[in-house]
């Protein structure tokens, strides 16, 4: 086509493409296109907004590290993330949530009524529950990977001061599906804000705080693995997390106990002397 016009372009793009044996690629690849070509012509992008979308692109490589993915924030904080976890969450299982950049594989054992906190200061959690199928049965030795920040609010792998897993830890749930352990209550933090994706949520009016969380991802054989967070019913972030990670069933309360109600059995047990928090919280998971 030699007279592409702006009312034609979208239409010689896709003929560009009918060549494409792959049908997918020409559905995503086409509707894509046809979007970001829509959105142009909506809001009559000028060449200076254009530029400065480019250098935004830029920017997020010139600074992309191994531990630093600016590509995926920007698309947490634009809520495709998100969207993409909704699309493909089952309705009769726990929802998923966000995995975010803090994950780290191979995190250290972490026996069923272990403790993450140690040293660290702040309030006790304990945290149990039991994994189960959608027909509420236990599923047994389930793979449960658990992490969090410290309560700085920063993430091993942003912190000098931690120990490379500190707040991370790989649990194999027992035989009757139950999970527990002990760690200091998460605190809210914020995301990564001293690059482009910091100056797109400036230019929005937005904050980078997240709720606190928990991060699981549970694995079982012949269950869909799920990525997800729990959060508490009394964070102040939990209406405006600013990657759009909080659904009504991951919310839970976390229950103040006094000390004489801490149960037997787990690492910590007998030297608790202060008030603990609780949270029991199900995980059910989907077959696949
Ligand atoms: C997190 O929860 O660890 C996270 C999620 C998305 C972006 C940044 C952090
Ligand atoms: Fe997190």
């Amino acid at each position: 086509m030699r007279n592409v016009t702006k009312d034609n372009i979208t239409d010689v793009f896709k003929a560009y493409m009918a060549a494409s044996t792959d049908a997918r690629t020409r559905e995503v690849m086409g509707s894509l296109v046809q979007h970001l070509h829509d959105f142009a012509r909506e809001v009559n992008l000028t060449h200076d907004e254009w530029r400065t979308g480019i250098a935004f692109l830029e920017g997020c490589a010139a600074i992309e590290t191994e531990d630093r993915h600016e590509f995926v924030l920007a698309s947490d904080v634009l809520g495709l993330s998100s969207l993409v976890d909704m699309l493909h969450s089952r309705p009769d299982a726990t929802s998923s949530s966000v995995l975010g950049p803090f994950h780290v594989s191979g995190a250290p054992p972490l026996a069923v009524g272990g403790d993450m906190k140690r040293h660290y200061g702040g309030p006790i959690l304990l945290a149990q529950g039991t994994i189960r199928d959608t027909d509420g049965n236990p599923i047994p030795n389930a793979e449960l990977d658990i992490w969090q920040t410290a309560p700085n609010g920063m993430y091993a792998s942003q912190d000098d001061e931690q120990d490379t897993f500190s707040f991370h830890g790989l649990m194999t749930v027992g035989e009757d599906g139950k999970y527990a352990f002990t760690t200091v209550k998460p605190v809210e933090y914020t995301v990564p804000s001293d690059g482009p994706v910091g100056d797109i949520l400036r230019a929005c009016g937005r904050h980078p705080w997240r709720p606190s969380h928990l991060h699981y991802i549970i694995k079982a054989p012949g269950f869909k693995t799920l990525v997800t967070e729990i959060f508490p019913d009394d964070d102040p972030y939990l209406d405006q997390d600013t990657v759009f990670g909080v659904r009504d069933d991951l919310v839970m309360t976390y229950v103040e106990k006094p000390a004489s109600d801490f149960p037997e059995g787990l690492e910590i047990s007998g030297s608790v002397t202060e008030t603990f928090l609780s949270v029991d919280f199900d995980v059910i998971l989907a077959r696949v």
